[in-house]
């Protein structure tokens, strides 16, 4: 009988957001294959002063108090903080109504929650789960260089090639709002395994789909379909799609899940210099150019899998 393998140790970073609230909760349903060290939250939706309050609100909601969640960066590295209550709505998690969190805040700051967890942990055991702009990552690598060679993995959200941008015609958000941050994070030498918007566009919460998680009967079933709906007006309008892309939630269905993804190990730069494509995600797709593949690029997801996963793990939290 082979022994199961022992849960992958995450940190996930992340600025909530309904699609940050449902990747955390598939992650928090899943104990016996991740082990949540910690949540750094981050400026990026929504203030830092809402995004960090956001993410004890999804943890009171699972039921797990005890995650450490920590405060992180309020502001890009070079930028003013660019915000999306357009698509997100003012509180970030706007949809259903939800008390505020009795949880504390852990002490400390999110940047050195990274460092010292990565410094103890043995090296190549800790994947860090960006989920929104990389300034805590960023910041937490050029603080502490050494850490860099610790960690397993980066699975972020972020970037688009094909797709494009969904915040100026060039970049999606999360690398538009500190593409500073993103360069730091794609040239540091970590495997990067990237969900872009090409992959995660194929990821629609039709109606079939939300009502699947209403169905569940649970509270977190209900929170999922009432954020899906809020959420999903947005890109629907925009885009004149079936429903929404659940973004964030393709990282963590990777680790769940990797066969679910298909994408192709690449390089990937990013505009920092130019006004026009800021925060492009410039990716080699076609082998053009000579430049040194340092990132898994996804393109694609076998979308009803991804949404079979999602609504069985939703189904076991409270
Ligand atoms: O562009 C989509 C990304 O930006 C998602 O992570 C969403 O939550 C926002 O942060
Ligand atoms: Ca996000």
């Amino acid at each position: 009988m082979v022994a199961p393998m022992a849960p992958r140790k995450i940190i996930i970073d992340t600025d909530p957001g309904q699609d940050d609230a449902v990747a955390i909760l598939l992650a928090l349903a899943a104990p016996e294959d991740l082990d949540v060290l910690g949540i750094t939250a981050v400026a990026g939706n929504v203030p830092l002063a809402l995004t960090q309050k956001n993410v004890r609100i999804i943890c009171e909601l699972a039921g797990r108090t005890d995650i450490p969640v920590y405060a992180g960066a309020d502001a890009p590295l070079r930028h003013k903080l660019v915000t999306a209550e357009h698509v997100h709505g003012k509180t970030g998690l706007d949809g259903p109504r939800l008390p505020d969190p009795q949880m504390p805040l852990a002490d400390g700051h999110a940047v050195d929650f990274i460092i010292e967890t990565l410094t103890a942990q043995p090296a190549g055991t800790v994947t860090l789960v960006p989920l929104g702009p990389l300034t805590n990552i960023a910041t937490a690598f050029e603080k502490a260089p050494h850490i860099t060679g610790k960690v397993a993995e980066i699975v972020l959200m972020g970037g688009a090639y094909f797709e494009v941008g969904n915040i100026t015609p060039t970049a999606e958000f999360n690398i538009y709002v500190d593409p500073e941050a993103a360069e730091i994070v794609f040239k540091s030498g970590v495997p990067l395994t990237v969900m872009p918007l090409d992959v995660t566009h194929k990821a629609l919460t039709t109606r079939p789909r939300v009502e699947a998680f209403r169905n569940l009967g649970n509270q977190s079933g209900r929170m999922v379909a009432e954020w899906t709906d809020f959420f999903e007006r947005f890109d629907k309008e925009k885009y004149g799609s079936a429903g929404a892309p659940l973004h964030d939630p393709c990282t963590i269905a990777y680790l769940l899940d990797p066969d679910l993804f298909k994408g192709r190990h690449i390089n990937v730069e990013i505009e920092t210099q130019s006004q026009l494509t800021r925060g492009m995600t410039v990716a080699d797709w076609w082998r053009v150019t000579d430049r040194p593949a340092n990132a898994t690029f996804m393109g694609d997801v076998d979308a009803d899998g991804f949404f079979r996963l999602l609504t069985q793990r939703i189904a076991r939290l409270p």
